[in-house]
């Protein structure tokens, strides 16, 4: 049935925390796409290394949310939606392909690291080498991971546009209750 408003019920809250991975997995990724950009602005030296260098490490935060998130719907159940989705199957490929960019993107940024032969640094712990040094891998990965980046972008519009219908269209409060719970 559309639009059956059920959003009073406890049962169909979202946890704080899952709000907050949410929320804090936006701002990430709103730094990381911002500082590659900039990049494209700066002179070639050591200030452009620097905000590879942040980029790189929002990019591994992000990759670390992501795999806690997956843990966690593992021990939390997600409260069922609260409009019946008129193409149930949309929604949910969706966020199946977002959480599968953020593990397939930084994991790429990383074996292209590798594959040009440096160590990938996160806080001061070197991690382990997911690739040997090969200039043809290090192509490859950084091709794919650039179009992965910019696929996730054409998904989040499709997301975000999901989400406005809902709120602005169908009047449901699917983005209300992951803002506030
Ligand atoms: C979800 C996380 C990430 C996103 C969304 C992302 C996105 C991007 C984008 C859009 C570009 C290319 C921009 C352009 O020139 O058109 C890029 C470049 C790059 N990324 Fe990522 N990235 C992420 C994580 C990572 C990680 C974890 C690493 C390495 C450990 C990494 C390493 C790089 C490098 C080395 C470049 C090339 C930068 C340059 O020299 O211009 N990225 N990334
Ligand atoms: C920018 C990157 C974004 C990513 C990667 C992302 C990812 C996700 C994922 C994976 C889910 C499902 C898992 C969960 O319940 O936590 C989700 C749910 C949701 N997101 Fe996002 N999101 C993003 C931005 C946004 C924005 C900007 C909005 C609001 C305009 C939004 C609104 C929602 C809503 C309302 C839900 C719950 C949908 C439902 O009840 O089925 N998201 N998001």
């Amino acid at each position: 049935m559309m639009n059956a408003q059920v959003s009073d019920q406890a049962s169909v809250r979202f946890s704080a925390t899952r709000r907050a991975m949410h929320w804090l997995t936006v701002l990430l990724l709103v730094g990381s796409f911002a500082l590659v950009w900039a990049v494209d602005w700066l002179p070639p030296g050591q200030s452009r290394a620097q905000i590879v260098g942040l980029h790189r490490t929002i990019g591994l935060l992000v990759l670390s949310l992501t795999l806690l998130r997956l843990l966690w719907s593992l021990v939390s159940r997600r409260p069922p939606r609260i409009t019946a989705p008129r193409w149930p199957w949309a929604a949910g490929l969706v966020q199946a392909l977002l959480l599968a960019s953020m593990l397939a993107i930084p994991l790429l940024g990383w074996t292209h690291t590798n594959a040009r032969g440096h160590a990938v640094v996160l806080f001061g712990q070197h991690l382990p080498s997911l690739i040997f040094k090969d200039q043809y891998f290090s192509r490859v990965a950084i091709g794919t991971h650039e179009f992965l980046a910019y696929a996730l972008l054409a998904l989040i519009g499709l997301h975000v546009a999901a989400a406005l219908w809902h709120h602005l269209v169908l009047r449901d409060a699917t983005l209300k209750r992951m803002w506030r719970g």
